[in-house]
């Protein structure tokens, strides 16, 4: 087992990648921190991952909202002493062009992909800092590196999600903390409903996605789980700073 007794936290690990990426850091014994705004699902991430002989507990909060973030991972940290990965990944799509997007969806994107990024990285450093340790993964996305339709929204965080790591990193690396970010492409999950909703249906998003993506078909989040793994492990203990997109394929046409 490679993150034996480790201490992870997973932000939005009640679904999708999130849920996949909190598995197979718990099936490689670290204990993993469910962090949830839905009570249900970071309750059934814990369950599954119990059920098949991990370690894990559930913190059903808001990661925007600052104080409720900044008592779970002080909480975590009490109970157990120090925080060992952190992965921030709960994130949001928001559409429009400059002229469509709700100025408020703007405010609210920002402060879920970019803004509670910071925030938990912030909360957990002065513990990574003292232990001389420490992993942060950032979750992107295929959009942080490419143009993306009619999405200034998503675009803009996730670019600035790629900016933000690279700073961190180079700010940190001198305490031994490793900071990356991780760019996904099209992953089979619920977050891509409203796009398959304003693509006209899952029969578009099929047809879209066979047509863009080189490889011709969707990740499955056991995929994107394998690059999550790498990058809170010691498999990458020489990178930092980087950029790993898993996406097909899409980013090379
Ligand atoms: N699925 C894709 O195709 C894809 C591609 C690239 C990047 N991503 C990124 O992955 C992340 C979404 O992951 P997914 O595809 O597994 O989605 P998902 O919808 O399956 O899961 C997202 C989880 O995050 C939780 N969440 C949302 N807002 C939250 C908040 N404010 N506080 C706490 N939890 C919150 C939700 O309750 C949900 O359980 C986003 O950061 C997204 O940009 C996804």
């Amino acid at each position: 087992m490679i993150l034996k007794d480790r201490i992870a936290i997973v932000t939005g690990g009640g679904s999708g990648i999130g849920q996949a990426g909190a598995a197979i850091m718990a099936r490689e014994g670290a204990h993993v921190v469910v962090v949830d705004r839905s009570a249900k699902a970071s309750e059934e991430t814990v369950t599954s991952i119990a059920a098949k002989g991990g370690s894990a507990e559930p913190l059903a909060i808001d990661v925007t909202d600052d104080a409720a973030l900044s008592n779970g991972i002080a909480e975590v940290l009490r109970r157990h002493g120090r925080i060992d990965i952190l992965h921030n990944h709960a994130g949001a799509q928001v559409a429009g062009d400059l002229e469509q997007v709700e100025v408020a969806g703007f405010d609210r994107s920002w402060n879920l992909n970019v803004r509670a990024h910071f925030m938990a990285a912030r909360l957990v450093m002065p513990s990574m800092r003292a232990a001389g340790r420490g992993v942060i993964v950032n979750t992107s996305s295929s959009s942080g590196v490419l143009y993306d339709r009619e999405m200034i929204a998503y675009t803009t965080t996730k670019h600035a999600v790629i900016a933000m790591t690279r700073q961190m990193a180079g700010d940190y690396a001198k305490y031994g903390v490793r900071i990356n970010a991780l760019c996904p492409g099209w992953v089979d999950t619920p977050f891509n409903e409203p796009f398959i909703t304003q693509m006209g249906g899952r029969g578009a998003i099929e047809a879209y996605i066979r047509e863009k993506v080189p490889l011709g078909r969707w990740a499955n989040v056991d995929e994107i789980a394998e690059a999550i793994l790498f990058l809170v492990s010691d498999r990458s203990s020489y990178m930092t700073g980087q950029v790993l997109v898993v996406d097909g394929g899409e980013t090379v046409v």
